[in-house]
């Protein structure tokens, strides 16, 4: 979704500007601007529809002076992707970009244009820059227009804005959409992901719902919903500065599925005891809350969804207690029934998704005994607005397609399975197995790796077929459904899962030699169902890609091709699965040279509805 970057500093900043948006990509887009005030209040603003680096090139061209400034990276949601729509967005002296959803946009811009303003954009965006215009007649200074307008929007913003008869500040706003302030030395920076301000510096203050903020070289004043000052903690910022780099890898994508045993590791690094997870892993007061769990509600969307999805076999198989998963934009608009002692856990890489942080605000008012966020970005809104949040520690990902952020929940969940089972009948014996199963995972990553050139081979087959179905059982059904998710967004080829079972119900008419059949098979107790479902694929002519445990003794032949993979405990399957799928849409998107980080009309963070 869209990005922004600000500064107010001493030296020229476009440049910086530029970067951050650069460091922003990942997160989808299709235009990008930057305007920068010099200190005699001269405003130069360029647009371009497309890549960053049309607006870096037209920088090149056009040279922009000015200490201070903003820039944004437009994902359209009002307005078709051009110049003309892209931000920033200009009022006379005010200059804005946004983030988020103006839903009360049009009433406002009725009001406006009948005042006289004239609008240029179809953007919901650009009533911002024309209502602070019109409050600042009145209001004395440019964080009193903000204050004053913000109060008559309905929607999400993130929003910055600078005036340019003032260089020496901006004012930025926060409702529903994440911002957050670098702080510098005679310099500050606001950004809405810390990523874009890594290069320029490591303290950030997250803006919480609702605050209003004015940043200049050396002061940052923040203001909560109701206007009073408030203070807001500093945090220095572990996330590695070559977050943002491919290193030796084509792809983000390709990086992150390598990163996975490392990062895996590091989830697991000092929670785990030598037969349990250790009480402190999921923070101050988890164990209380634990010990009164009977029942657990998960909330979140996509890829994130589908590790809710394994955590509700888990949980139920071995943790002892009921599970419900649900999609969280279903599950915010819907009444629910709350079970007596639910525990609320919402999943979520980025941990700004709308309708998952949109899920947790309502099921705080719906009586659960408590929220728990499994989550990869420390200081997001559902981290802050959880009671309890495990981090998963994936590193940063950049890839719009999931990889290490699935792995490093999946493993989370597996841990809140040890943490709840023992208070719900998971015997030390059976604790002490998981653990040292969840010990040995990074190794069995490494071994499935070790299997992309076998991987790779197959993506040929792949590249001139339209549609694809994955097939799974038990806890290796949502490993079914991530994989084709993971087809579908690189590749662009349709990809349904079904549970294996199911395949007689409906989908079995599909099957002829167009349709590629992809099988996740390990040595489990459904083993036997799911191969008799295997040949009733084979019996219609179906081609079939199986993952297989060796000990599972599928033979590649004509119809069928088999990769083995190492033998794993039942818990790891799910995890260790999802690799070669991974690859194999990675893979297949390559030879079909789609963009595989930046997939058409996908975003990172999905920050709006
Ligand atoms: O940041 P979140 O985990 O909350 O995001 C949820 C989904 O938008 C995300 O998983 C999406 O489905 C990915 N593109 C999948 O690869």
């Amino acid at each position: 979704m869209c990005g922004i970057v600000g500064a107010v500093a001493q030296r020229d900043v476009v440049d910086i500007l530029v970067e951050g948006l650069r460091r922003l990509e990942y997160r989808g887009y299709d235009s990008a601007g930057v305007a920068v005030v010099s200190a005699s209040g001269e405003l130069t603003r360029l647009r371009r529809l497309g890549k960053v680096k049309e607006l870096a090139d037209a920088v090149a061209l056009t040279p922009a002076t000015g200490g201070t400034g903003i820039a944004h990276t437009r994902w359209a949601t009002h307005g078709e992707p051009s110049e003309r729509n892209a931000h920033p967005h200009v009022s006379s002296n005010i200059t804005v970009v946004h983030n988020g959803i103006i839903e009360n946009h049009s009433p406002l811009r009725d009001a406006l244009k009948a005042k006289g303003y004239v609008f240029t954009s179809d953007t919901d965006t650009e009533v911002i820059a024309h209502l602070v215009e019109e409050e600042l007649k009145s209001a004395g200074s440019l964080l009193a227009a903000v204050q004053k307008s913000v109060k008559q929007l309905h929607g999400a913003y993130g929003t910055v804005l600078l005036d340019k008869t003032d260089a020496s500040r901006v004012v930025v706003a926060r409702s529903g959409s994440p911002l957050v302030i670098g702080l510098g030395i005679g310099e500050n920076f606001i950004a809405s992901d810390q990523l874009a301000l890594l290069p320029v510096t490591r303290r950030f203050i997250f803006l919480e719902e609702g605050d209003v903020a004015e940043i200049t070289r050396h002061s940052v004043s923040i203001f909560d919903k109701d206007g009073q000052a408030v203070e807001r903690e500093v945090h220095e910022s572990n996330v590695s500065y070559d977050a943002g780099d491919k290193g030796q890898y084509r792809h983000f994508m390709l990086k992150e599925i390598y990163e996975q045993p490392t990062a895996i590791n590091n989830t697991l690094e000092g929670r785990l005891s030598n037969d349990s997870v250790l009480d402190e892993t999921f923070g101050n007061g988890a164990a209380e809350l634990f010990k009164q769990v009977k029942h657990v509600q998960i909330v979140a969307c996509g890829t994130s969804y589908h590790s809710g999805m394994v955590a509700r076999y888990w949980l139920e198989s071995l943790g002892g207690i009921s599970c419900n998963v649900e999609i969280a934009s279903e599950f915010r608009y819907r009444k629910s029934f709350v079970q007596p002692n639910s525990l609320l856990v919402s999943i979520s890489q980025s941990g700004e998704t709308a309708d998952t942080l949109a899920a947790l605000r309502l099921a705080k008012e719906a009586g659960y005994v408590g929220s728990l966020t499994i989550c990869n970005v420390a200081g997001s809104s559902l981290v802050r607005e959880s009671d309890l949040a495990f981090m998963t520690r994936a590193g940063a990902e950049i890839g719009v397609a999931s990889t290490k952020a699935f792995t490093t929940q999946l493993v989370g969940l597996a841990m809140l399975t040890l943490a709840i089972g023992k208070y719900n009948g998971l015997t030390a014996a059976q604790q002490q197995e998981l653990t040292e199963a969840l010990k040995s995972l990074p190794g069995k990553l490494e071994q499935t790796l070790a299997l992309a050139p076998q991987i790779e081979a197959l993506a040929e087959e792949f590249a001139d077929k339209h549609h694809a179905l994955f097939l799974g059982r038990g806890d290796q059904y949502p490993i079914a459904m991530e994989g084709a998710l993971k087809l579908k967004e690189i590749s662009y080829i349709h990809a349904e899962a079904y549970a294996a079972g199911e395949l007689k119900h409906g989908p079995l008419a599909l099957i002829d030699a167009q349709m590629p059949i992809i099988v996740v098979a390990p040595n489990n107790d459904l083993l036997e169902k799911l191969k008799s479902n295997v040949e009733e694929v084979r019996a219609r002519g179906g081609i079939l890609y199986v993952f297989a445990d060796a000990d599972a003794k599928f033979q590649s032949d004509e119809t069928m091709r088999v990769i083995n993979l190492p033998h794993v405990a039942d818990i790891l399957a799910p995890i260790v699965y999802t690799l070669p799928l991974q690859l194999l849409s990675y893979y297949v998107a390559i030879i079909k040279g789609t963009d595989v980080d930046q997939p058409r009309n996908l975003a990172k963070s999905v920050t709006v509805e």
